[in-house]
């Protein structure tokens, strides 16, 4: 029965909701529609975040190599991607939860009173990190890291770590946003729910995709088709430092290392930054020129917004120097709140 589900992708599998900054779930058929008639057979998603556009391209029978810098991506890409049919039984959640009769690392406990959890949330990621890496198939620790991943995800204001703001869940207020149904729904609860959708999204496509964790500049082999989806700096140079954002499940994904990765100046216990092109303004013409170079044989896709940095007229003319044509779609036009005439579109570079 299993082996019937995993063979009818398009029917039967779900790709998670995502909650993650620039997440293209919502764009996954726009972006399809527009790469369909291309002739490719490979493709390698650089830029791969929650995995939703590698997702569709496998899919879609292609072979896909899905790729991001952090690791907590990776293996999130490992789960949904490159695995093609290990899942995760009732049993094996059961075992992951139960305490057993050893000492439990306090890392967590000790690292982050009072920032982002309760402290017995903290006691409970201590465990179930240290039971999540005594797995040893690497698919169903993939899995199991997914499933934790979410869960800390859906718990936090805002679904992001970028402040010492566990307050704003416990105070007792009235409130007008948030979902602190969601963020007081139990760790365990919410893992056996996200291991339930890691599940539903396993199936084999017929090919071998992988997953890697590669600074995009590194990443080796080549493809009919590369797709990149890097991060956004608006036309003001403000960026999305995705490092700094998700650091604490980074962090988790580094467990036995994690001490070593900290800022212990910060409140919110960030990770020391590493600097990255992509995020910096001055940088990230060469950076997008670099791979574009590297990649000038495949057809090179980028999502952008149009009125980032580089501009929408300086990107066409970048891909222009690697590729006889080049095709500008555009999604819908969004309006600014305090601007009447400026538009920010999402845009989808196609150069081949
Ligand atoms: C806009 S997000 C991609 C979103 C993705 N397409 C999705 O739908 O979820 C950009 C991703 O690039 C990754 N990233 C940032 N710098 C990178 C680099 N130098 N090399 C590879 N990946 C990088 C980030 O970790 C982040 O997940």
């Amino acid at each position: 029965m299993v082996g019937q589900l995993a063979l009818m992708p398009q029917i039967q599998n779900k790709f998670p909701k995502t909650r993650y900054q620039g997440s293209k779930s919502k764009l996954t058929n726009w972006i399809w529609d527009k790469l369909s008639t291309l002739p490719f057979d490979t493709s390698l998603d650089a830029f791969g975040g929650t995995g939703t556009i590698a997702y569709r391209l496998k899919q879609e029978g292609k072979q896909v190599t899905y790729n991001d810098a952090l690791k907590f991506n990776f293996w999130i890409g490992q789960a949904l991607i490159e695995n093609s049919e290990t899942y995760i039984d009732g049993n094996e959640v059961d075992w992951i939860l139960k305490a057993y009769d050893r000492n439990y690392p306090t890392f967590i406990a000790d690292t982050f009173p009072d920032i982002y959890f309760l402290d017995e949330e903290n006691v409970w990621l201590d465990k179930v990190i240290t039971n999540i890496l005594q797995l040893r198939d690497t698919y169903k620790r993939s899995l199991a890291f997914f499933a934790l991943a979410q869960s800390c995800i859906i718990k936090r204001p805002y679904n992001l770590f970028h402040r010492k703001n566990l307050y704003i869940r416990t105070a007792d207020v009235k409130r007008s946003f948030g979902n602190k149904t969601s963020w007081d729904r139990p760790f365990e609860s919410w893992f056996r729910h996200f291991v339930k959708e890691a599940n539903r999204a396993v199936f084999c496509n017929g090919k071998t995709n992988q997953a890697t964790h590669r600074e995009v500049n590194e990443i080796d082999g080549n493809f009919d088709l590369v797709y990149f989806d890097p991060p956004y700096i608006s036309d003001k140079g403000v960026s999305v430092d995705f490092r700094d954002f998700y650091h604490f499940l980074e962090g988790l994904a580094h467990y036995e290392q994690w001490a070593s990765m900290i800022d212990m100046k910060s409140k919110h216990r960030r990770l020391t930054p590493r600097p990255n092109e992509w995020t910096n303004k001055k940088q990230i013409y060469r950076a997008f020129e670099r791979v574009f170079q590297r990649f000038a044989e495949s057809i090179l896709i980028v999502s952008y917004r149009s009125d980032g940095i580089p501009a929408e007229s300086e990107l066409i003319r970048l891909l222009a120097r690697y590729k006889s044509e080049v095709h500008v779609h555009r999604y819908r036009n969004y309006q600014y709140a305090l601007s009447k005439n400026k538009t920010s579109n999402e845009i989808l570079l196609i150069g081949c």
